[in-house]
């Protein structure tokens, strides 16, 4: 079984063909970062327009590649929320119009549900799990049970960790999206901050990021202009602060959840090699693997939401044409259907 899915709720317009033996036949992802480059983040009327303008050329693009035709999917699935809303639409409605015209299944995924499946494409990974879901919008602990089962263990209470990275880029001159150069800056800074670690002190499985935001932005202003030295040497402070608040919560979740034998990683954040090899460092000694999908399948792409369309199907999951995009879907609300 083959599904075409669309991901388009945030800058990236990306397609992909997926089977149900795991193996992503093609793939195209175009950014719109660079039309959003004057404006210095994510405009959502300029990145609606670029969706549209680019998302059938994506596709038959990524149907050349994999050297078939739309005859041959067996379902199409898109992104229906959380997200951009005008993104949203045009992969939505792409999606179903495709899967009517060709008499095939359509599910509209919901993005959380593609990043927490994600790691079943890239593992061998049964269900339950503990999940670790780190995004530019979300930051949560779940208990993934089984397709379009989700328990919530922990979130943020403020921002979410990506959305941390960028806004402490930013304090920094650095462009959108953060993560990946505060990751590279970080790697010849030295500890010379010591940053806030919001809720540390207490017991709890909630995130709380925006008191370290703000005293990064502290320490920024007493600082003055900053020298390359200085942003390299605050990238890796932060860093180091995340980890330490990335370990401090999975202690307080592990008490609760029990023994677990692994302690999986998704979303953009994910792809954080740093905190990857750290979050190893911590899990091994307690006899717990550390499960992260390759870095292709952690920041926004088409094959997690083509996987998740599978996943749906396969778990006889109802089919939803009549479902409306949603700019906000919390996960949980899949337990109701
Ligand atoms: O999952 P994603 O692609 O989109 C959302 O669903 O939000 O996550 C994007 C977020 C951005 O905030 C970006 O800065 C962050 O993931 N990110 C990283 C890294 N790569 C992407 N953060 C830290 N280190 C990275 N290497
Ligand atoms: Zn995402």
């Amino acid at each position: 079984m083959k599904f075409l899915g669309i991901e388009s709720s945030c800058d990236d317009t990306a397609v992909a063909l997926v089977s149900s033996d795991k193996v992503i036949h093609a793939e195209s992802r175009l950014s719109h970062l660079k039309v959003n480059e004057p404006y210095g983040g994510v405009v959502p009327e300029i990145t609606a327009r670029a969706h549209l303008k680019h998302l059938k050329g994506l596709i038959e693009k990524t149907l050349s590649h994999a050297n078939t035709s739309l005859e041959d999917i067996d379902g199409f699935s898109a992104t229906a929320g959380p997200g951009l809303i005008g993104g949203v639409i045009t992969g939505v409605q792409m999606a179903k119009a495709l899967a009517l015209y060709h008499k095939k299944p359509f599910f509209g995924v919901n993005h959380l549900e593609g990043h927490a499946l994600a790691p079943r494409l890239s593992h061998d990974l049964p269900f339950p799990y503990l999940l670790l879901l780190v995004s530019g919008g979300h930051t949560q602990f779940l208990n993934v049970k089984g397709v379009g089962q989700y328990d919530l263990i922990g979130t943020t209470r403020d921002d979410a960790l990506g959305e941390a990275f960028d806004k402490v880029g930013k304090m920094m001159g650095l462009p959108y999206p953060a993560g990946p150069l505060i990751e590279k800056l970080a790697q010849d800074g030295h500890p010379t901050f010591e940053f806030a670690k919001p809720l540390c002190n207490q017991k709890g499985t909630d995130f709380s990021f925006s008191g370290l935001k703000s005293d990064v932005l502290r320490k920024i202003a007493a600082l003055g202009t900053l020298s390359e030295e200085d942003k390299k040497n605050i990238a890796h402070s932060f860093q180091n602060t995340v980890r330490d608040v990335l370990i401090n919560r999975t202690t307080h979740v592990l008490k609760k959840t029990g023994p677990v034998k692994q302690l999986v990683l998704s979303g953009g954040v994910a792809a954080n090699q740093f905190l990857r090899e750290e979050l190893v460092n911590f899990l091994t000694p307690r006899n717990i693997e550390l499960v992260a999908p390759p870095i292709s399948l952690c920041t926004d792409n088409g094959a997690m939401i083509a996987w998740a369309g599978l996943e749906n199907k396969r778990a006889g999951r109802p089919e939803n044409l009549s479902i409306n995009p949603r700019p906000r879907w919390p996960l949980t609300e899949l337990n109701l259907i």
